[in-house]
């Protein structure tokens, strides 16, 4: 298929953007799927910055990065991303979001709007300009519906001088598919 499934697309963007040395951050860690392959662009001298509230997704994380010998690129946080500004310094290159539950876990922790709204905001004014901020969004749980509405209207909404903000969706696809926002920091207002 010429025309990228989501992950795919994602990938090809952060692939672009992330070289060795850089700064990145996964703010939805999980079983670290996402970390591992930003670990991986950042290299040797690059790091990670992932946020869960769960110790088993970190756990997992860590297992996983450990596993592939790359785990000293991550620094791992028991805390919410909304706190990331505390944790991360500014001039970070990449920025992911993949919200809802962890796959396998506990299915009633969900991310939620109160929270994942103020960490965008917060992940975009880390961004260098350049930066890409990535957010998967899945509108089929009652939460993941109230959350998606709450990060479009905030996407929608950013001025088109402070970032480019595109929207990835397979049209056709019936039973709320996600969405995929990309978006690319540009200059201070
Ligand atoms: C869809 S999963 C992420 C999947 C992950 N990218 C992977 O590769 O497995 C969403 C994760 O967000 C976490 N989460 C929920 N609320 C959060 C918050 N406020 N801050 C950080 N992580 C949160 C959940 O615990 C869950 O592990």
């Amino acid at each position: 298929m010429v025309i990228k499934p989501m992950l795919a697309y994602v990938r090809t963007l952060l692939t672009e953007v992330l070289n060795e040395g850089d700064v990145a951050v996964d703010a939805t860690v999980g079983n670290g799927h996402d970390t591992l392959f930003l670990a991986q662009l950042v290299g040797e001298s690059g790091r990670v910055y992932g946020f869960d509230i769960q110790a088993e997704a970190l756990a997992s994380a860590r297992a996983r990065l450990e596993e592939a010998g790359v785990a000293e690129r991550a620094a791992f946080f028991l805390e919410s991303h909304a706190e990331m500004r505390e944790f991360v310094p500014a001039g970070v290159k990449a920025v992911t979001f993949n919200l809802g539950y962890l796959p396998g876990g506990d299915l009633s922790v969900v991310t939620t709007e109160a929270s994942t709204v103020p960490a965008l905001q917060a992940a975009l004014d880390l961004l260098v300009p350049g930066g890409i901020l990535s957010v998967m969004l899945y509108a089929g749980h009652d939460e993941g519906k109230v959350e998606s509405e709450a990060v479009l209207d905030w996407a929608h909404h950013l001025h088109k001088k402070e970032a480019h903000v595109l929207m990835y969706r397979f049209w056709n696809q019936k039973n709320s598919p996600p969405i995929l926002l990309a978006i690319e920091k540009r200059g201070r207002l």
